[in-house]
């Protein structure tokens, strides 16, 4: 039996998480969950899997979670210990009982409790993106140094895992990720400064949390893969291609050095890449739908547009500059992100905040995760200014 922590257990992978727990009876005990502040979700979720320990972001939390415990009759003495704040999450994630956490954080928020996870050598299935793309670096040192095993859920590096115990890999080529192409993967460049966060909300295969679902629209969540692909698995960023391809049934490719390519194909679900962190090197009956192999289908790829979608190609840049680019990249992104979706910049100013405040940052290379924490925080100062700017001449125009 496997004992978790579920950080973001609140969120599209947390709940997903949860629901393989449910449908595997006695294969897994919840240690821990953390949310930040869906305190309805997070109480259901406590009645139903008994944690010992509920985490929310702030103590104010702490008092309507436990109105909510109180109201549905749970017996005061079967109640979880109830805790907030960053230093409650590395507890959860590092806690002698635990020895598989699920990193389902959005955003840097989930750094150190999956740094300090891996420092202890826990099974960390790693969903949340950000981990890699602001303190790669640090991170894999420390799995390195520890024998900690870091599985990616993230479809497409999940799919790259199961192509690569197919060979050796000094013999591989090159990873090839692909892309749905998100919503406006038809829309004409000039279209795009009209496009309001509903449409862009509006992801063509799979249902994710809002921000990953508008770098699904920008493809700068292609390029966070790029970035966490490189630190995962060490390729250089000339090893790993981008293409797209709308219908998401192919996750990933890798080629191998005689020109073969192996890929991971598998429905748009994310309880299967999930349930792969969770019982690796096993394999399980998954609750997830076949494909239906006996139905005609047309799949298409195509290489993507780097002109219209420039956060692609502004994540290769940062991977090559190095130091704390990429996680600049990620706090800019993320400030523009919230802005788009405030309704206060135009699709396309995402991207100009983004290259504006990384102009605009002093290059540094953070040698712990508190300097990677503070990169962040300078990042995200810079990344308003240049969002409220670009505000101001929104309502001008
Ligand atoms: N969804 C997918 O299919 C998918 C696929 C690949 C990778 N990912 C990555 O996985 C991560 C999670 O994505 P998601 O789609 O599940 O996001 P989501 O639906 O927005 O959920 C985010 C989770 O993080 C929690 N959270 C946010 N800030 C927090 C904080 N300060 N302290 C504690 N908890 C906090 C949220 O709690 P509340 O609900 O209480 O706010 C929620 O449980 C992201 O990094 C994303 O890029 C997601």
């Amino acid at each position: 039996m496997r004992t978790l922590t579920v950080l973001g257990s609140t969120g599209s992978i947390g709940t997903n998480t949860l629901d393989v727990v449910r449908r595997s009876p006695g294969a897994y005990r919840v240690y821990a969950l953390a949310a930040r502040q869906n305190v309805d979700l997070l109480a259901s979720q406590i009645l139903e899997f008994r944690p010992s320990v509920a985490v929310v972001a702030t103590s104010d939390r702490i008092n309507h979670l436990s109105e909510r415990l109180a109201a549905s009759g749970l017996d005061r003495a079967e109640w979880p210990e109830l805790r907030s704040g960053a230093a409650a999450r590395v507890e959860i994630a590092t806690a002698n009982e635990v020895d598989t956490v699920i990193s389902a954080i959005v955003g840097v928020a989930g750094l150190e409790a999956t740094y300090e996870a891996v420092r202890r050598g826990k099974r960390v299935g790693l969903a949340n993106k950000e981990v890699l793309v602001s303190g790669g670096r640090l991170v894999m040192e420390a799995v390195r140094e520890r024998g900690a095993e870091l599985l990616p859920v993230d479809s497409e590096h999940n799919g790259a895992h199961q192509c690569l115990r197919a060979g050796n890999r000094g013999q591989v080529a090159k990873l090839i990720l692909t892309a749905s192409g998100g919503p406006f993967r038809n829309t004409p460049k000039e279209g795009l400064t009209f496009v309001t966060p509903e449409q862009a909300l509006n992801h063509p295969t799979w249902r994710m949390g809002n921000r990953i679902t508008i770098d699904s629209a920008t493809l700068m969540n292609k390029g966070f893969e790029v970035i966490e692909a490189c630190w995962l698995f060490d390729f250089a960023p000339s090893q790993v291609d981008v293409v797209i391809h709308p219908q998401s049934s192919v996750h990933a490719m890798i080629e191998y050095s005689d020109g073969s390519v192996l890929a991971h194909i598998s429905a748009t679900d994310m309880r299967m890449p999930i349930q792969y962190a969770l019982t690796y090197p096993e394999r399980c009956d998954a609750p997830v739908p076949k494909i239906d192999w006996s139905q005609a289908r047309q799949w298409d790829f195509a290489p993507p547009d780097m002109e219209k979608f420039p956060l692609l190609k502004t994540a290769y840049e940062c991977l090559e500059a190095g130091g704390a680019s990429t996680c600049i990249l990620n706090a800019a992104d993320e400030i523009a992100v919230e802005c788009f979706l405030q309704g206060r910049i135009p699709f396309p100013a995402i991207a100009e905040v983004v290259r504006e405040t990384l102009s605009a940052s002093a290059p540094s290379a953070p040698r712990t995760i508190g300097e990677v924490l503070e990169a962040d925080r300078n990042a995200r100062v810079l990344a308003r200014k240049f969002a409220e700017v670009s505000a101001a001449r929104a309502v001008t125009v």
